[in-house]
């Protein structure tokens, strides 16, 4: 489809973006599964008793218990609140995730020692050299691309190895299946930040990663009016385990910001519309790259949605 030149017609351009339809179409023939566009229209809002298409806002701190000794679906919008659960379900579909949970940044909770990639974004950066040494974390930095040094990192008291792939800001691709194989046999988790790549284009936890972090503020939100995190995670235990730092800390997402990243239901139709300027512009990648080489990541990132939209 004429990936590698700029001079791709307007008809190459509506044949590849029919192209995606059809082999949306035919996935779903041939799975008898929705397809990610579909699930992604079909936002989840069973809660709701008036049948509302759309995600009803519930901007409410508290809610009413049917009596003193019975309790409710919510209490209490720290713990729980329908919209963040509605939005809650959907990368946890996307992701085939047990469970995903939304927050107020991309930052997650972290433990006594890690293994971590040594080409990061910025803050996981700060919070991995300057934070969490201060706080007893032992911190141990490698490049994730070799096995052999993630291997020869994990430790016994190793609980986490942290990686991107790709990285944040170098693009680097690291092997996610060996690392998750490495990693389990010495009961070591493995959580990869997702946000270079959305839940549409790339599932990590199907390689064996245990946890995958999305800066929701990117892909998901989309419209740069938003600040907020995800994590999705294999396993009803670590499932529970987030849920209660969480609830511990108060991080959830908040309802209205939760409403503000509802427009996930079109993604994937813009993702779509990114791989249509990867190819009208010889490569999206590669000129991300490039504006980034030259103007640093916030350039970059703008660049990247002034591309999307
Ligand atoms: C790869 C990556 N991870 C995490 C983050 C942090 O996300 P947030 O600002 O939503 O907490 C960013 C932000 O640019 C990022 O690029």
């Amino acid at each position: 489809m004429g990936e590698s030149g700029t001079n791709v017609g307007t008809s190459s351009l509506e044949d590849g973006a029919a192209g995606l339809l059809n082999e949306e179409v035919f996935v779903e023939e041939k799975t008898g599964e929705p397809g990610i566009s579909t699930m992604m229209m079909n936002f989840e809002n069973k809660f709701d008793p008036y049948g509302a298409v759309n995600t009803p806002l519930y901007q409410t701190a508290t809610f009413k218990q049917p009596s003193a000794i019975e309790n409710g679906p919510y209490d209490y919008t720290r713990s729980g609140n329908p919209t963040r659960h509605a939005l809650e379900s959907l990368p946890a579909k996307l992701d085939k995730a047990d469970r995903a949970l939304c927050f107020t940044s991309g930052m997650a909770a972290l433990s006594e020692e890690i293994v971590a990639g040594d080409d990061m974004y910025g803050s996981s950066d700060r919070l991995l050299s300057q934070v969490l040494p201060k706080r007893g974390v032992v911190v141990k930095r490698v490049n994730t691309c070799d096995l052999n040094e993630v291997a020869s990192a994990i430790g016994p008291r190793t609980k986490l190895v942290w990686l991107e792939s790709p990285t944040n800001p170098r693009l680097q691709i690291s092997d996610i299946r060996k690392i998750a194989e490495i990693a389990h046999a010495h009961g070591v988790l493995v959580l990869v930040d997702n946000s270079i790549m959305s839940p549409v284009l790339y599932q990590p936890l199907e390689l064996g990663a245990d946890i995958v972090m999305h800066s929701a503020t990117k892909f998901i939100a989309r419209h740069s009016d938003l600040m907020a995190g995800v994590l999705a995670v294999k396993g009803e235990r670590l499932g529970k385990e987030l849920y209660f730092l969480q609830n511990a800390e108060g991080s959830g997402l908040a309802p209205f910001d939760t409403l503000l990243a509802r427009n996930q239901e079109t993604l994937s139709y813009d993702l779509d519309r990114g791989h249509e300027f990867k190819i009208f512009e010889n490569s999206f990648f590669t000129c991300k790259i490039k504006v980034f080489t030259l103007s640093g990541p916030t350039k970059w990132e703008s660049c990247a949605f002034d591309r999307l939209y």
